[in-house]
């Protein structure tokens, strides 16, 4: 066993190991977790940080004198265990008055109202010390494309990140915003559905520099997505802001299992991308290392903590696996006849114009398309060398 350290930067949201287990067709099968417990063995298993929606520590319609308690007990907790607070978001999803979403809803009253509970829980996640404010639009999309313009639901969506993003800069706040893409559920269509779609919306904010992504694993592959690749491009664009870890089987509801308890190499690869930077190298991700998954429902309350331990757990070992094959000779040699390097050589030369280009016989005129065309890249075997070092076969 790899014992996790603060180090490690592992984090898990509140609701994450909180959740009762109450699923669409049945009631819950654990009871409610005290934050304050929560915060305990978290610390104890070696996570660094805690995060939470305002309603995992303020239950919806608390007054001003049991919120304060709430928080004051949790801080203390906190404070006890030296773990931190790095992402905070909002629970925009949960109430019968966001079931036509939040900052989206056809009810123009609904949506003041949101922004009012992201403005007060933003004060929260500041005083908290977080750094990182995420939007799940959760409720943000449509059941029938009959009832929603979608196009004034992104004017919407944009007019509320560019009123936030005011405030925070306005109250002087250290926090920036990470949107995190899911394709479907609750609604039948989310806003914002994959890593792509929120990257362009985001070139379109008042802010945009202050808001990235928090990609999760499960969201992107229930969209037949690679998750290595939309990480990368999130990446490319400088905008991994923050990151879901977990586990899901294919495209069907989102399952957030224990992380790697789902497509497994997709899990290797990813790790590798965030620790070695991938087939590129250098760094990448400094980030958090934070845990979205849901405890089986068929759990107690041990199997609660057998399985929070289970993502750090994970983690570590396909770091350990990474680190592996990224220094295995063999991996090297493979590496080089599959040319992976160089795709990072620029196409044009130094000073080579399109001209040089058209210039040059040998690009064109002279090219031996036989020999390219016959000429194998030798992937496959790469590909084995990934899967014995998974297997710890190497
Ligand atoms: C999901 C989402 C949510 C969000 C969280 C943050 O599984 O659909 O991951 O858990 O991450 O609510 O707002
Ligand atoms: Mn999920
Ligand atoms: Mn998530």
């Amino acid at each position: 066993m790899l014992a996790p350290t603060r180090d490690d930067r592992f984090s898990f949201g509140l609701w994450t190991v909180g959740w009762q287990a109450r699923d669409t067709f049945g009631d819950a099968t654990r009871d409610p977790l005290d934050p304050v417990e929560a915060v305990s063995r978290l610390a104890e298993l070696g996570a660094y940080g805690v995060t939470l929606h305002d309603d995992d520590l303020i239950p919806f319609g608390s007054d001003d004198a049991e919120r304060a308690r709430r928080i004051k007990r949790f801080r203390d907790a906190l404070d006890a265990t030296g773990l931190v607070v790095p992402m905070v978001t909002t629970n925009l999803f949960s109430h019968p008055i966001f079931k036509d979403g939040a900052f989206t809803s056809n009810d123009r009253e609904v949506r003041r109202y949101a922004l009012r509970k992201v403005m007060r829980n933003l004060d929260l996640a500041a005083e908290l010390g977080a750094t990182t404010y995420v939007f799940w639009g959760g409720r943000e999309g449509s059941d029938t494309d009959a009832a929603k313009d979608v196009r004034a639901a992104l004017d919407r969506f944009r007019e509320a990140l560019d009123l936030l993003a005011q405030f925070v800069i306005d109250r002087g706040y250290d926090i920036r915003f990470a949107i995190e893409p899911k394709p479907n559920e609750p609604r039948g269509d989310i806003l914002l559905p994959t890593v792509g779609s929120a990257l362009a919306f985001i070139s379109t904010l008042e802010h945009h520099e202050m808001v990235g992504l928090n990609p999760e694993v499960g969201h992107e592959q229930m969209a037949g997505m690679n998750f290595v690749h939309s990480v990368s491009q999130a990446l490319w664009h400088g905008k991994l802001f923050h990151i879901d870890l977990n586990g899901q089987r294919g495209a069907k509801f989102d399952q957030d299992l224990v992380f790697g308890h789902g497509d497994l190499l997709s899990a290797f690869h990813l790790v590798d991308l965030l620790e070695n930077g991938g087939p590129g190298g250098g760094p990448s991700y400094d980030g958090p290392r934070h845990f979205d998954y849901k405890p089986m429902r068929t759990e107690d309350a041990a199997g609660v903590w057998t399985s929070a331990a289970s993502n750090m757990q994970t983690y570590l070992l396909l770091k350990e696996r990474a680190a592996a094959f990224r220094a295995d000779p063999a991996v090297q040699e493979a590496l080089r006849a599959s040319q992976v390097g160089e795709l990072a050589t620029p196409t044009l030369g130094d000073a080579e114009s399109y001209l040089d280009l058209l210039a040059d016989r040998s690009a064109f005129e002279d090219f031996d398309l036989k020999t390219a065309a016959v000429h194998g890249f030798g992937f496959a075997h790469l590909d084995q060398l990934a899967v014995e070092h998974v297997l710890g076969a190497r």
